[in-house]
């Protein structure tokens, strides 16, 4: 690899880091202070004393032109990511040692997934393609890509083998790339699932887990068990026992090589067809990305529950589908091995897809390069013809069902870009969505009879209405619908898009007689957004995160 390649890596890595670093910025550090101010092609904000300013555009999404800048005696300078992150520090009053750390752990994770992608093949599934183009992540957190250690916050402990991970992802480079790299769907990774095999008396497993079995040929009296390889080194020094003492048995690498999907911890896996979602004791954005018992047991729980609600949802919206996790299986050796080796079986999307129908990750359609790049030229070929027919499409898949989801049925999907697909039909015309991930998928209080279920299950399943509504507006109309209108307009307005939008709602609202919660969407209330930086920087649980107010896009239209 030249260095210039090097370079240019860097580079990108650099500017991605920025951007997500301003984009944090603006929402959660100088736009709740009162120092933002949109003049022309430019936002400005001051952080710390210092002003700054980018062109942007793309909405809420906030897509950045050209290089942002600081203002220097007087001359607009390039601002420098380790700038930005310095001046944060100095308005937030300091005290956090990790955070710098992050940012860069992030950039140069960036880095080296740009460069493993120069000499990797993408996968020829289109989906699977969309599922590993996420090079850059979440656009709104200030260390996206960063894979560390858990940290001191108090969202789970992964110990030291975290730690030691953290310490892996700076001696990258060499010998190409540090270990997880092999793991990265951003890299195109793929790599054999390791099969354990677990006695009967200490199996933990509950719902539909014969698809497992089949991964291979367990000796009699034990069941097999599949781990994600990156997993068992982290958890080497917990396993030495039961492996010595003959609870678990080491059976080798499986036949077939696994692919990452997007959260990195969950793989499709092809001799079952099903997607794997092992525990994954690093952090990943704001979580340590750990199966706890109680979820484990809650994905199986909810699984039966919500079936008769997405029949419901599917008949009403027909391309309504979702992605059941019909069953778990671990090993019950303490809590720790419990959690750390247990593994979630969910359906494929094209399993659930029609045929002819292809599932793209939504989060790819609001990567850079989309939507040509998405890996179904007819998708491009769709938004081009007709971006605002395409975009109301899309709405009335992905909206409505989350909508109804809530009104009717007391259920609060989490509809943020990783957790949807869009299915395209040969067109590429929107015709299904599907919704994934149970973990985050919750029941309003009060609406269910969760009476029989271990108070802990029930806990984790449930949120309040008001907290419920709240997740469902920040997912759909923050996280998930603006960085998708931001692709279709470029650097055009987003004006007819919002105006289709608001119809497509409305005329939704209008049949549930107009509920509330709709009304004031509607009318424009300000929408709530999730403040990662502020998680990361007091290093809260996620589930602890607090949203800052932004603007309502459909309150152009009122
Ligand atoms: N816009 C986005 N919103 C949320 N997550 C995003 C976004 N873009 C990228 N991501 C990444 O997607 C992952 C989302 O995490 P989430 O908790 O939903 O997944 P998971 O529960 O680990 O796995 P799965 O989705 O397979 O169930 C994180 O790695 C996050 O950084
Ligand atoms: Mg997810």
């Amino acid at each position: 690899m030249t260095s210039l390649a090097l370079d240019s890596a860097a580079a990108v890595a650099e500017e991605a880091t920025l951007a997500a670093l301003l984009r944090c910025s603006i929402r959660e550090v100088a736009g709740p202070r009162g120092q933002v101010w949109h003049a022309g092609p430019y936002v400005l904000l001051r952080v710390a004393g210092a002003l700054l300013r980018a062109r942007a555009h793309g909405g809420l999404a906030l897509r950045f032109q050209g290089s942002p800048e600081w203002l220097e005696d007087g001359c607009w300078q390039p601002l420098p990511a380790d700038l930005l992150t310095r001046l944060v520090e100095a308005e937030l009053g300091g005290g956090n040692e990790e955070f710098t750390a992050q940012v860069r752990a992030s950039r140069e994770a960036v880095a080296e997934l740009l460069r493993a992608r120069r000499e990797a093949v993408p996968p020829a599934d289109p989906w699977l393609a969309s599922e590993q183009a996420l090079v850059f992540g979440h656009p709104f957190h200030p260390s996206p890509k960063a894979r560390g250690g858990p940290g001191k916050d108090t969202a789970g402990g992964a110990g030291e083998a975290g730690e030691a991970l953290a310490r892996g992802l700076g001696d990258g480079g060499s010998g190409g790339g540090p270990d997880w790299l092999a793991y990265a769907p951003e890299a195109h990774a793929s790599f054999p699932l390791r099969l354990l095999a677990v006695r009967d008396d200490v199996l933990a497993e509950a719902g539909r887990t014969a698809p497992l079995d089949a991964l291979g040929a367990a000796p009699p009296g034990y069941s097999l068990l599949p781990a994600h390889p990156w997993q068992l080194d982290l958890l080497a020094a917990e396993l030495a026992a039961p492996l010595a003492d003959g609870r678990l048995v080491d059976l080798g690498y499986g036949s077939r090589r696994a692919i990452p999907t997007s959260s990195v911890r969950t793989v499709y896996e092809p001799v079952t067809d099903r997607c794997l979602k092992f525990s994954l004791d690093v952090r990943i954005t704001n979580c340590v990305r750990k199966n706890s018992w109680y979820e484990l047991a809650g994905a199986v729980e909810l699984t039966s529950r919500l079936e008769p609600v997405f029949r419901r949802l599917s008949e009403e919206f027909p391309g309504t589908r979702w992605l059941p996790e019909p069953g778990y299986r671990s090993a019950d050796l303490g809590t720790r091995l419990l959690e750390g080796l247990g593994v979630i079986i969910r359906m494929s999307p094209w399993s659930v897809c029609r045929p002819g129908v292809t599932p793209v990750l939504s989060g790819a359609l609001a990567a850079p390069g989309a939507p040509e790049d998405a890996a179904v030229p007819a998708l491009a070929g769709a938004v081009a013809a007709d971006p605002v027919r395409w975009w109301r499409a899309y709405v009335e898949r992905v909206a409505l069902p989350v909508l109804e989801a809530y009104l009717t049925h007391g259920v609060v999907l989490e509809p943020h870009l990783q957790n949807v697909l869009v299915g395209v039909d040969s067109t590429g015309m929107p015709v299904e969505a599907v919704f994934r991930d149970l973990e985050g998928t919750k029941l309003v209080a009060g609406r269910h009879d969760l009476r029989g279920l271990p108070r802990r299950v029930a806990e984790a399943l449930t949120y309040d209405a008001a907290g419920g509504w709240n997740r469902v507006l920040y997912c759909l109309m923050v996280n998930h619908l603006p960085e998708v209108a931001a692709t279709l307009c470029g650097t055009g307005p987003a004006r007819e898009l919002w105006a289709a939008a608001g119809e497509v709602l409305a005329g939704y609202a209008a049949c549930r007689g107009w509920p509330r919660e709709l009304s004031d969407l509607l009318a424009g209330a300000p929408l709530p957004a999730k403040a990662n930086l502020s998680v990361r920087w007091t290093r809260s649980a996620d589930r602890m995160a607090g949203y800052v107010p932004v603007a309502n896009p459909l309150a152009v239209l009122s």
